[in-house]
């Protein structure tokens, strides 16, 4: 028999049924090991794993049903074949429960148990060539856990290879969750320090005034409640990677010392006169313009240009809305959901202009396999509602200015009427709040609804 034929477990205990059985399955080409108890099966799984099993579900000692647990267990992918005596379908139905694939009822033709064989097989066969389309498709499109197939995200892929195993300065900019700390993970992991320390500090999660003991550390005595020595975020990180997040909240006083640490590799801790050494790789990462903070006196140039050694540019969800039916694959699978989205729910999706990025679609994901509980498919009734309208609102990256022109004053006022809905929606009607987030007056937002109610 070539290598291709399939290897078959056969558990029966009446000797007769169960050599003949197994004599017209090798007729047919199959390899039949051959078992007389449900001991024996178990034992046999235990070291071989066949491709399928046969099994009669009444035998003596350890049932069938017991076998079928432990060979599933054991293998998920294994094909079960239960052989129900006198036809109970109740026994049936328990057994494909239990993670069985299909039956057979006694007395059974051999075709009968073939065609039933065959099928099971086949079915395994196109689920794992599924499985590995879907893992070679996830290898492609994605670098260390970031998903993404479009054009831009190919280069970022690129660029983070190759920077991956260098020391230099990585300066990651971008909007709100499109995943700046993700992908300074990913270079982290990707590079020469991975089994080191990958220590984060959001600089604009602590006061200004700790931020400086937090980085640096402190010797007792420095300041009031400093009782011990105790070491910074910069030293945990020593021969590994330093994640600064936010840094273009840091006080100037602070870029200065920052600055030293990336030109010299020294520091004292605060209170401290002498200096330390650390080899640190600095990953910094900020949501906001630098260049035009530096244009604008509010971050120091010389440590603009330290830090921004290696650009990185993440570009928002918006521009790239091929990548989201992936992204959409990737949350269910973290949120263990096996449902597929209606293709209506994930035209809405992908038109949706996603102002939190990839954090926010992360947690409609999230939302809507909550919402779908139990059903097989995500509906657009299960997308949080500022999702749920039908037209595409108009704003922002979907701007052009078509050859032939457009309507100005009718353009903005859809844009503003968009805008309004959506606030309005956001915080449940609270016309204050609205205003907030649009930074407008209370009057002002009621002054323009009135019209728009016009
Ligand atoms: N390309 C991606 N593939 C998979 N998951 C992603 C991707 N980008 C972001 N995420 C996920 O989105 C969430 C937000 O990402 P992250 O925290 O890295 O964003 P951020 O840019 O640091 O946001 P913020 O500026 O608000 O701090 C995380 O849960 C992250 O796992
Ligand atoms: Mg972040």
């Amino acid at each position: 028999m070539p290598d291709s034929s399939k290897h078959l477990l056969l558990v029966e205990d009446e000797n007769a049924l169960r050599q003949v059985v197994a004599e017209q399955l090798r007729d047919r080409g199959y390899n039949v090991e051959e078992a007389d108890s449900g001991e024996a099966a178990i034992t046999k799984l235990s070291d071989f794993a066949f491709d399928a099993i046969v099994t009669d579900l009444r035998l003596p000692g350890v049932d069938g049903s017991s076998v079928i647990d432990a060979a599933i267990e054991r293998y998920p992918d294994i094909v079960a074949i239960v052989v129900t005596g006198y036809g109970t379908v109740k026994d049936a139905v328990e057994a494909i429960k239990r993670g069985a694939a299909d039956f057979v009822s006694k007395p059974f033709q051999i075709d009968e148990l073939l065609l039933v064989l065959d099928a099971a097989l086949e079915k395994r066969r196109l689920k794992s060539e599924n499985a590995y389309l879907r893992a070679q498709l996830e290898e492609r499109y994605r670098f260390e856990g970031i998903v993404g197939k479009s054009r831009a995200m190919a280069k970022l892929f690129q660029l983070l290879e190759m920077v991956a195993g260098t020391n230099s300065t990585i300066l990651i900019t971008g909007e709100t969750g499109t995943g700046k700390e993700v992908v300074a993970r990913a270079i982290h992991h990707s590079g020469g320090r991975r089994q080191q320390r990958f220590i984060a500090l959001n600089c604009s999660a602590i006061p200004e005034t700790l931020l400086e003991a937090e980085l640096f550390g402190h010797v007792r005595g420095a300041f009031t409640g400093a009782v011990g020595n105790r070491q910074g975020r910069l030293e945990q990180a020593h021969k590994g990677t330093l994640f600064l997040d936010e840094v273009g909240t840091m006080s100037t006083a602070l870029q200065m010392k920052l600055l030293r640490v990336l030109q010299e590799r020294e520091f004292e801790r605060v209170g401290d006169s002498h200096s330390t050494k650390v080899d640190v790789r600095v990953i910094a990462a900020t949501n906001s313009d630098l260049g035009r903070m530096v244009a604008d006196g509010q971050f120091r140039e010389d440590l603009f240009y330290r830090l921004n050694v290696i650009p990185v540019q993440l570009p928002p969800l918006r521009d790239r809305k091929e990548d989201i039916p992936l992204l959409v694959q990737h949350f269910l699978a973290k949120f263990q959901s096996s449902a597929t989205v209606s293709q209506e729910a994930m035209r809405h999706l992908m038109s949706y202009l996603w102002p939190g990025n990839v954090r926010q679609l992360e947690n409609a994901v999230e939302r809507a396999v909550a919402f779908s509980a139990g059903r097989s498919q995500i509906d657009l009734g299960d997308l949080p509602s500022e999702l749920q309208h039908d037209e595409t609102p108009p704003v922002a990256a979907s701007l052009t200015l078509p050859d032939e022109g457009l309507n100005l004053e009718a353009l903005v006022a859809t844009i503003e009427r968009d805008l309004i809905h959506r606030a309005l929606e956001r915080t449940n009607g609270n016309k204050g709040q609205a205003a907030t987030l649009l930074h407008l007056k209370r009057t002002t937002l009621v002054e323009k609804l009135k019209r728009l109610s016009e």
